[in-house]
């Protein structure tokens, strides 16, 4: 939904509203200076007032009479595990699937460990096909955590043979009634030390909901966490990803920390990737890498006829 602005508010009921930034007046961006009058927007240019449900105009201070043409556009909202999505169609369809509040962060259950904010040049797909590729998990995330965000394999800190990072994993879409947007990634982690002990032992279930978010469960040793994901693009071949992590009260905080520190610089690795490779259209596949193209078939349910699309260069670069 890139190059679209909203005014997001909470009406005095609590519930959260998203309108069009631009009053339909004279285009007074109304998130700048707007004021929150009952479960309305007032613009800060001639205080028009647009109701937050509908983006019905309901006042014009100097008008004898409200026009009922007089809208705002209002955007479906919802408010889930203390985010705000907005549902955004090419053709402006209604929402097909809701999203469900995790039990685990109502409040004063699980507590919040902290978050990570990343700006990365990539397409949308990218970020997300990462489950689905399998086979870059041992190449770029085996090498010791020890080593940071990078993609050196060399060197006594990235383990060698004396230390690494073993990841299973297998990644299937879901079916069914109100499933059909959803993916699960199951992950097994296992870090080894001269091949034989295993240290630390994670399990993790990702599960992909719709194009751009993703509810990571984690689970230790020392407890269970978990990882939120969205994906926002905010321009062309731009893409803002936070992960937020929350963690079960036993879980001690060092312990959180270092896994929210490890997440971060194994991510690190992928951007890396990410912003300097193009997108294949058609990749080069083997048998083993087959789980790309369900993904990739998965995906495509998440766009329309008017999704915008990159224009192929003249020059035939396919990106
Ligand atoms: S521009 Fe918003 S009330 Fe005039
Ligand atoms: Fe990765």
């Amino acid at each position: 939904m890139t190059g679209e602005n909203f005014a997001v508010f909470r009406g005095e009921s609590g519930e959260v509203y998203v309108l069009d930034a631009y009053c339909p007046h004279l285009g007074a961006n109304m998130a700048v200076g707007g004021c929150v009058k009952g479960e309305s927007l007032e613009c800060p240019f001639h205080a028009w007032r647009f109701g937050g449900k509908d983006g019905q105009c309901v006042a014009i201070p100097y008008a004898e009479k409200v026009p009922e043409f007089a809208k705002a556009r209002r955007w479906h909202s919802v408010e889930v595990n203390s985010f705000i999505f907005v549902w955004y169609h090419a053709q402006n369809e209604e929402p097909t699937w809701k999203l469900s509040a995790l039990p685990q962060l109502a409040p004063s259950q699980w507590v919040y460990r902290g978050r990570s904010e990343f700006y990365i040049s990539a397409h949308i797909q990218e970020i997300p096909e990462n489950g689905a590729d399998v086979a870059h998990l041992n190449a770029i995330h085996g090498p010791s955590l020890l080593a940071g965000g990078t993609l050196s394999t060399s060197g006594f800190l990235a383990g060698g043979s004396w230390a690494r990072h073993l990841w299973t994993a297998t990644w299937a879409a879901q079916t069914g009634p109100n499933e059909g947007h959803k993916a699960i990634l199951s992950l097994v982690h296992e870090f080894r030390l001269f091949s034989k002990f295993a240290m630390i032992k994670m399990n993790v279930n990702a599960v992909q909901i719709g194009p751009g978010y993703v509810e990571l469960s984690v689970d230790t040793t020392f407890g269970k966490a978990v990882i939120l994901q969205s994906v926002t693009p905010v321009g062309p071949l731009l893409q803002r990803v936070i992960h937020r992590m929350y963690a079960a009260p036993s879980m001690p905080a060092p312990f959180a920390n270092m896994i929210m520190l490890g997440e971060a610089i194994m991510f690190k690795r992928d951007i890396i990737v990410w912003n300097h490779k193009k997108f294949e259209d058609r990749p080069l596949l083997v048998r083993e890498d087959k789980a790309i193209n369900r993904y990739r078939r998965w995906y495509s349910q998440f766009y329309s006829e008017n999704s915008p699309r990159l224009g192929k260069s003249p020059d035939g670069l396919d990106w």
